[in-house]
């Protein structure tokens, strides 16, 4: 290959941001890699044959943003996330390869697994929320979902994004600083990406990010010392889009030729959007700059990914005889995948599951009827037509002895405009029960969606206030791309489903849970905070050296300064969250029992069991995420007060009781010392175990 052909091959058009022309040509003379969001199988075919027919006749490899579903949307990642259940993700990204691979599209942006403790960060909606061990496990579980096997024709390349930090972004702003100490990143932000590594990801895309003075696309601590050296990461890189050139206007780079030089050099292998590879590598390398070692690994790794995609066999999809695009199969998927997403925070009195004798319903709020809203963001490609609301799904499934009511009330999630609420009171008022749709568009979350304000969008608020005032009982539904601060309108409600946007099933999965055809399973992957002044609130912290007391007296106006009061915690809002990471309600009730780990005293290398009692005490069946937590009780630096370290999902019968078993390698007890090396400590550890973070505790384990 020429440098100028090298060159070629680590860059990407992104189709329609800049010439199309000029990307054809590119193209036929062998000078591209890849293709961004060319719009139809027809126009990739075409490209294609282009490159085919160029000196070397490589393929082009062609992505697409295939986030949460390609035509069959299913739940944002934060929703998924809160099945704890990895096989699901992976079962929705099987569906999502499947129809993006039939339209001749061979790779994916997905999974983005950022930890992120910032709820204000819209990027949170993409996510799989605060936890590094469920980050890991849902993450690897998509990229076996994407990329199937080898050979296989319905397979697309995964990349896991976006590397790495991109969640600690400053003050939940969208593209901005991060500065995270080495152990942290280790700790909490590095291990999903590793995970996604040993899962066999091809790619990996860098982040917008500056993480500690040097942004992600030119950081070769991150790409060369990490991900290519330490991991052995044999995939390629790719740069998010326009990131390299954006190094201009951080203040790292001097212009188009310096992006170039220090993206290459960093580990950068394939350029989104942006030229400065194609125009400035060649003469770099001539100029002994950037040693042509760094393009022909560059270009190995490229050429390796499109190799085992089998693009050099097969480099044209071709058009399925019968798509599979939004088939009864992955709407039944999509269905499940739903179901298991909705969170249960509050059911005052067993409102829920409605009652069967029900005749009357009010169906109230802007989001009841909104499909577009329930996909979520990234979901450019999803079928709207397909997607069945909550009022489409309960017209369905209500006979005509139900007298159901819908008043919208407000014209959409943000409006100010106060004229429609009488409507719904008054709906409410005739109703046996009525349930309020409220939340947040779908695109007031995803990228660039940072909000500083956290309640409900708009006067939503208002409206929860003034149904509620009817005295009829009130289920909320809320659907959200992030942790809203709902304490106050919770208050108003009997009963709370947290729905997130849960895709093209939204409905029915949410009617299925309604009439307690399904019982509400998932939990909270997010600590979700009573205000956004608590942000960064998460489970993991450290227990500080005066932790705060849990019955802490109010301070009367006028008091001098006790000492005694001085604790780690807040004088105007108590300092746990709204609903902690891990909470979840069922319509069943669980209760746990003993705790029990063998052996008690391990050595290193080892595995411990930990088994718990658990039985369902209530009167339906259902599902409960069993959560192990342990807490690493002096270390040669100091531990968070807890850790999740495994989970589970038990399905119990109403009265059944069952000894559930979880493994804990003593490997998943080892972080990263003060001179940076990850390691297990001997000493004692306690073990929790139980239905979300504030789990008690169950026993200890001893490490010798
Ligand atoms: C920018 C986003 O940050 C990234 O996640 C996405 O994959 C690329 N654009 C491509 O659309």
């Amino acid at each position: 290959m020429t440098l100028a052909e090298k060159a070629g091959q680590m860059t990407q058009h992104s189709w329609g941001f800049g010439s199309d022309e000029v990307a054809r040509k590119e193209a036929a003379t062998g000078m591209l890699g890849s293709v961004l969001n060319a719009p139809s199988l027809e126009e990739r075919n075409r490209v294609q044959k282009l490159a085919l027919e160029s000196r070397l006749g490589v393929p082009l490899i062609f992505g697409r943003d295939v986030i949460h579903g390609y035509k069959t949307i299913f739940p944002i990642s934060l929703g998924l996330a809160a099945s704890f259940e990895p096989q699901l993700a992976e079962r929705t990204a099987r569906a999502a390869a499947r129809e993006a691979a039939e339209v001749g599209i061979d790779w994916t942006f997905a999974p983005m697994v950022d930890v992120t403790r910032d709820p204000r960060w819209g990027r949170v909606a993409e996510s799989f929320g605060e936890d590094p061990c469920l980050t890991s496990a849902m993450g690897a579980a998509m990229v076996r979902g994407f990329q199937g096997s080898p050979g296989d024709a319905e397979r697309i390349a995964a990349c896991a994004k976006h590397f790495a930090g991109y969640g600690a972004t400053e003050s939940g702003k969208e593209y901005n600083t991060t500065w995270i100490p080495e152990p942290l990143l280790r700790d909490l932000y590095l291990p999903p990406f590793r995970a996604c590594v040993e899962a066999g990801v091809m790619t990996m895309m860098t982040g917008f990010n500056d993480l500690n003075g040097i942004p992600a696309s030119g950081n070769a601590f991150l790409l060369r010392k990490i991900l290519k050296g330490e991991w052995d990461f044999s995939g390629f890189v790719v740069s998010d889009w326009a990131s390299m050139a954006e190094m201009i206007k951080h203040g790292l780079c001097e212009d188009d030729a310096d992006v170039a030089k220090v993206s290459a050099k960093a580990g950068v292998d394939l350029e989104m959007a942006t030229r400065t590879y194609a125009k400035h590598l060649p003469q770099l390398v001539e100029a002994g700059v950037v040693p042509v070692a760094v393009l022909d690994d560059a270009v190995r790794r490229i050429l390796r990914v499109k190799h085992e995609l089998g693009l050099f066999d097969e480099p044209y999809r071709k058009t399925a005889a019968t798509s599979v695009a939004v088939c009864a199969e992955h709407l039944a998927l999509a269905r499940e995948a739903a179901q298991r997403s909705v969170v249960l925070l509050k059911n005052e009195g067993a409102l829920l599951p409605l009652r069967k004798e029900l005749r009357s319903l009010a169906v109230l709020g802007p989001l009841a009827d909104a499909p577009l809203e329930q996909l979520g963001s990234w979901s450019y490609d999803g079928a709207v037509e397909a997607a069945v609301t909550p009022l489409a799904a309960l017209r369905a499934r209500l006979g005509a002895d139900v007298k159901l009511e819908y008043v919208a009330a407000l014209p959409d999630c943000r409006s100010g405009d106060a004229s429609g609420i009488q409507a719904a009171v008054d709906a409410a008022a005739r109703s046996e029960i009525a349930l309020l749709f409220v939340g947040e568009p779908a695109n007031l979350s995803g990228e660039c969606r940072s909000r500083a304000f956290l309640e409900l969008p708009g006067i939503q608020a208002e409206l929860v206030m003034r149904v509620a005032a009817t005295g009829t009982p009130v289920v909320l539904i809320i659907m959200a791309g992030r942790p809203l601060t709902i304490g106050a309108v919770c208050a108003q409600a009997r009963a709370v489903l947290y729905n997130w946007q849960t895709g093209t099933m939204a409905g029915p999965a949410l009617a299925d849970i309604l009439f307690g055809d399904v019982a509400p399973s998932g939990k909270l992957p997010i600590s979700f905070p009573r205000t956004v002044g608590q942000v960064p609130v998460y489970y993991a912290h450290k227990n500080t050296g005066r932790p705060p007391k849990q019955d802490r007296p109010q301070i009367p106006t006028g008091t001098p300064l006790d000492p005694v009061d001085f604790d780690a915690s807040y004088v105007d809002v108590e300092v746990t969250p709204e609903f902690p990471f891990g909470f979840g309600l069922s319509y069943a009730k669980f209760e746990y029992g003993r705790v029990q780990v063998t052996p008690a005293r391990v050595r290193q290398g080892e595995t411990v069991r930990v088994q718990a009692e658990l039985r369902n005490t209530g009167a339906t069946a259902g599902v409960e995420v069993v959560q192990l937590y342990v807490r690493d009780r002096v270390g040669s630096v100091t531990r968070p007060v807890r850790e999740l370290k495994g989970f589970q999902r038990v399905a119990l019968a109403a009265g059944q009781s069952k000894t559930v078993q979880l493994e804990l390698p003593t490997a998943a007890l080892a972080f990263t010392d003060a001179d940076l090396q990850e390691r297990v400590e001997p000493g004692k550890f306690e073990i929790f175990v139980g239905g979300d973070s504030r789990a008690p505790l169950g026993a200890e384990l001893e490490l010798v």
